[in-house]
């Protein structure tokens, strides 16, 4: 197995991925930052360097499973203290499967500020993935907003809410096209830029291309779709799919998806390939790229109009692609038949001291300034509250998730779920209408240090005598981010045998800001001394120095 150094230079540049000039964060000078391309065991090494000058850092290894180096998960306050500014921090893990994975800030809502990545893993030498193609290519899909992470997170905190709204722009690979006739300062905003130049795809006719889309929206849930061309299933998550065909294939953040796709059609033109908001009634246009037949000149408009989106309310049609995901007949892992402890997580909105916030089973989340990992594992009292979040709402069984929420006892609270070492966990996500009536959104939850098994995808309130019969215990897909569907729930399980503290959040930038997400410890006694590197915030500061007194 090879180790792969990497050092990179985070730092604020002005960029126009869609044409309007904004501060970006950048990775030596990019965003996208540089892909990961690395061999199934290889170590990766990525020396960051904060360059922010005013701000923290933290980056997260999306879909990594960090086994025995959880201090290296990046999610901020949980595994490690923020990167200072000036610091070097390195970052070190082991990529121990194959498949699709990205990256991207953990730290306040700067992940949509520009940093965020690919990752990819391939397999070892001699090894063959379950389908073939001749050429593989990778694609992140964001969205974009042109104010300040700040002022977004001002609004979303303050006692008179404001919302961030629906964004400016979608975009393919880091390029979209924001309309300038709407600038007024035409300097602000230029549409030559080269820099907002739609996202080429050269295929060569004949050929078959792995297509590897990841999305790191902060807000939308996404449709993407190739003019002419449909798109074949096979990888979700870093796990073989058994293929199916979709025209449109919907993808919500933090998800990632191969697609395998034929370059069969007429080679004398380009196609579009657009991806469009779903699940909201967004008045953000869709983002175009190009599917470029060679020869053809990669800047050459397709003759005919961009393919349009499927419906934005249509939910029925997501529920039914999320259904289609199942793991490939010759590569199903078999999940334990039953579970030894089920959380049911009641998602709700509701009001904490005036200010709007997101809410599991009436806790909504808070982060300790002292990281998890590091007041468990060294024993430091008194920097979280002890109170576990409940496993299910008391009076669950009589609330009507169809009704504006109401749930004036909710609290703010950094409490977790404690988990017992090798123990079998469900977690069954319920989704019930928010504050705005006849209203449900989609929230995309994704754990750190763990793939789950989708056991099922359900309409309605979920039925703990009935529902888990119908469990998919055959041939579920593993995952690790996976839709909660308006007014539906989504049933997980995963074996808790990862020594560490692991965040589990709605990747919704604005929803996880607003409380949505807690943590799950397991075997914390099992993890290995911690390195000092991670520490240097809240109450480890005070421990850091009794050691050099010494
Ligand atoms: Cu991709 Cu905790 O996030
Ligand atoms: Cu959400």
């Amino acid at each position: 197995a090879k180790i792969h150094m990497h050092r990179w230079d985070v730092r604020y540049e002005f960029k126009s991925p869609d044409c309007y000039k904004k501060l970006t964060i950048t990775i030596n000078g990019k965003s996208p930052g540089p892909t990961i391309l690395a061999q199934q065991g290889d170590t990766v090494i990525v020396e960051v360097t904060n360059s922010l000058d005013t701000e923290n850092l933290a980056i997260h290894w999306h879909g990594i499973r960090q086994i025995g180096s959880p201090w290296s998960d990046g999610a901020e306050g949980v595994t490690q203290c923020p990167i200072v500014p000036g610091d070097t921090f390195n970052y070190r893990f082991v990529v121990d499967r194959p498949g699709t994975y990205m990256y991207h800030a953990h730290y306040g809502m700067q992940r949509e500020a520009g940093l965020y990545g690919s990752i990819q893993v391939s397999l070892p030498d001699g090894e063959v993935e379950p389908f073939v193609y001749d050429y593989d290519r990778s694609i992140i899909l964001t969205d974009w907003y042109h104010n300040s992470t700040y002022e977004q997170a001002a609004g979303l905190s303050s006692v008179n809410f404001v919302w961030v709204g629906e964004p400016h722009s979608l975009l393919i690979q880091g390029r979209g096209r924001f309309n300038c006739s709407m600038v007024t300062d035409q300097s602000v905003c230029n549409v030559t830029n080269p820099e907002c130049s739609p996202y080429f795809l050269t295929a060569v006719p004949g050929k078959v291309y792995r297509l590897r889309i990841g999305s790191l929206t902060a807000l939308s849930a996404l449709s993407f779709q190739i003019e002419g061309h449909n798109m074949t299933v096979v990888e979700a998550d870093g796990h073989y799919v058994e293929p199916f065909e979709v025209s449109n294939l919907f993808i919500y953040s933090g998800e990632t998806y191969s697609v395998l796709v034929k370059a069969d059609q007429d080679p004398l033109k380009n196609y579009w390939m657009t991806t469009s908001i779903v699940s909201r009634n967004s008045t953000t246009p869709p983002a175009l790229a190009i599917l470029n037949y060679y020869p053809n000149h990669p800047r050459k408009p397709p003759p005919t109009p961009p393919p349009v989106g499927p419906a934005w309310n249509d939910v029925a049609a997501r529920l039914e692609q999320s259904r289609s995901v199942k793991a490939h007949h010759g590569y199903i892992h078999t999940p334990p038949p039953n579970s030894d402890r089920a959380i049911v997580m009641l998602n709700t909105q509701n009001k904490i001291n005036g200010r709007v916030r997101w809410s599991v089973n009436n806790v909504s989340h808070d982060f300790p300034t002292t990281p998890y990992l590091i007041s468990m594992r060294k024993n430091i009292k008194g920097v979280f509250d002890q109170k576990p979040s409940p496993d299910i709402l008391p009076g669950y069984n009589n609330y009507n998730i169809y009704s504006v929420a109401n749930n004036t006892n909710a609290t703010a609270a950094s409490s977790i779920y404690r988990l017992k070492f090798n123990s079998t966990v469900d977690v069954i996500l319920q989704n019930a209408n928010t504050m705005t009536k006849n209203n449900s959104e989609t929230h995309p939850w994704h754990l750190h240090g763990h793939d789950f098994w989708v056991l099922g995808y359900g309409t309605g309130k979920f039925d703990p005598d009935e529902d888990p019969q119908k469990y998919n215990l055959v041939n579920p897909i593993m995952k690790n981010t996976a839709p909660l569907h308006p007014f539906g729930w989504t049933a997980l399980r995963f074996v808790a045998n990862n020594p560490g503290v692991w965040a589990f959040h709605c990747h919704i930038e604005s929803h996880f800001y607003m409380g949505m997400g807690t943590a799950f410890e397991e075997g914390i006694e099992k993890v290995r001394k911690l390195p000092s590197k991670i520490m240097g915030c809240g109450r480890t500061r005070g421990r850091k120095l009794k050691t050099i007194v010494k």
